[in-house]
């Protein structure tokens, strides 16, 4: 078999998943029902149902291809955002459109601006491609410090990266700090990504994608609508953005189940409201009682779901993280998963009482 030597020869390190709640269950001997999966932000809920009765129904279609640019579901993003179907883009998640963005905007050697940490997939799809990441280092405080971010933004700057609320602390970037990037980088595109934007109690910025052509906002199906098995997302941008995101995007990259199944789900908002209540409700609860340990450190401020958590001193994540594993809970460590957090952090999960419960009793035994 042919391998390129640039694939042979790649340093790159691949995208570490989360492990399943089977393989947990099976290595530590566990109940699989008294297993805690809270590593990768899904809905504790599971998919919408309105999503899961479309797909089923939509089984019988699947000899037929797509219609290739997944209009139905473009038409219906538009119009409950109020934007023209041809400025609405969907992919495989929000991820395979980052891609597009990174090809069509960035040439070979080009810088894309973050913060470190981020959502990693934003400098390894940059890196794969043979752009140069740029890192906002948030520091100790994880604050944004949104100056020094501005000063980053050089000409050869071509894609910036804002996430509101950013992943992993959960915190909420303000919209006058949003709008300052996109001023700062008006001969860049900036991606505002909003996965979480439903659990910060807030609209969030959409509406900043008519008011500027060098904003591209992306939003997915795979956190409050429960369907990241699935891979849908989308993004609304100025035309100029979309028609260029659709030219790169492969010919029928949505099937017949995706399109369906995030059509239905957009009229899901009794699953959205219930999701988002748990969210907020649950948020509250475990990071007071995790306070109340009088160990750990809270990063204040989420509005996901989800929250990053400083382990004592003398604690390494990486330790900790395969000891709550043995008690059937799963985290994201800091130290593998973040660029730029290496040592104490964990990122945990918001999910229904029983999980919280568990998280708290293995972290108050370590
Ligand atoms: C900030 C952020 N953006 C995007 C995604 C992925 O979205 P998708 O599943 O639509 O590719 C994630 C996933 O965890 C995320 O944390």
């Amino acid at each position: 078999m042919y391998l390129s030597s640039d694939a042979l020869a790649s340093p790159l390190v691949p995208y570490t998943a989360g492990l399943t709640p089977e393989f947990v269950a099976a290595k530590y001997n566990l109940p699989l029902d008294q297993v805690s999966k809270l590593g990768s932000a899904e809905n504790h809920f599971g998919a919408s149902p309105l999503a899961t009765e479309a797909v089923t129904r939509t089984l019988g279609r699947l000899s037929a291809y797509p219609e290739w640019s997944a209009r139905v579901l473009r038409e219906k993003i538009g119009a409950k955002y109020g934007y023209d179907p041809d400025r609405v883009v969907c992919g495989c998640g929000e991820t395979e459109i980052m891609s597009w963005v990174i090809r069509a905007f960035a040439a070979a050697g080009d810088k894309i601006l973050m913060h470190e940490p981020c959502f990693p997939l934003y400098h390894k799809i940059a890196e794969a491609e043979g752009r140069v990441p740029v890192f906002q280092p948030m520091g100790e405080d994880f604050k944004f410090h949104f100056d020094d971010f501005i000063e980053k933004i050089a000409p050869d700057v071509r894609v910036v990266f804002v996430t509101a609320p950013h992943s992993p602390t959960g915190k909420m970037p303000a919209e006058a700090d949003v709008r300052r990037v996109i001023e700062a980088a008006r001969d860049a595109v900036v991606v505002l990504d909003e996965a979480y934007v439903h659990f910060s109690g807030s609209e969030g910025y959409i509406h900043l994608a008519r008011e500027y052509d060098n904003v591209i906002v992306m939003r997915t199906f795979s956190k409050v609508f429960g369907l990241g098995g699935l891979r849908v997302g989308f993004a609304i941008g100025h035309p100029r953005i979309a028609s260029a995101l659709m030219r790169m995007k492969p010919t029928w990259n949505l099937g017949q189940l995706q399109i369906a199944g995030a059509t239905a789900a957009l009229d899901d908002d009794a699953h959205v409201a219930k999701t988002v209540a748990m969210i907020a409700e649950m948020r509250e609860l475990v990071t007071g009682a995790i306070r109340k340990l009088n160990r750990f450190r809270v990063i204040e401020g989420s509005k996901a779901n989800f929250f990053l958590l400083q382990l004592p001193e003398g604690y390494d994540s990486t330790v900790v993280w395969g000891r709550l594993l043995a008690k059937g809970v799963i985290v994201k460590d800091g130290n593998i998963d973040f660029r730029g957090i290496q040592g104490r952090f964990l990122r945990i999960d918001v999910a229904p009482r029983p999980h919280m419960e568990r998280l708290v009793a293995a972290l108050a035994s370590l």
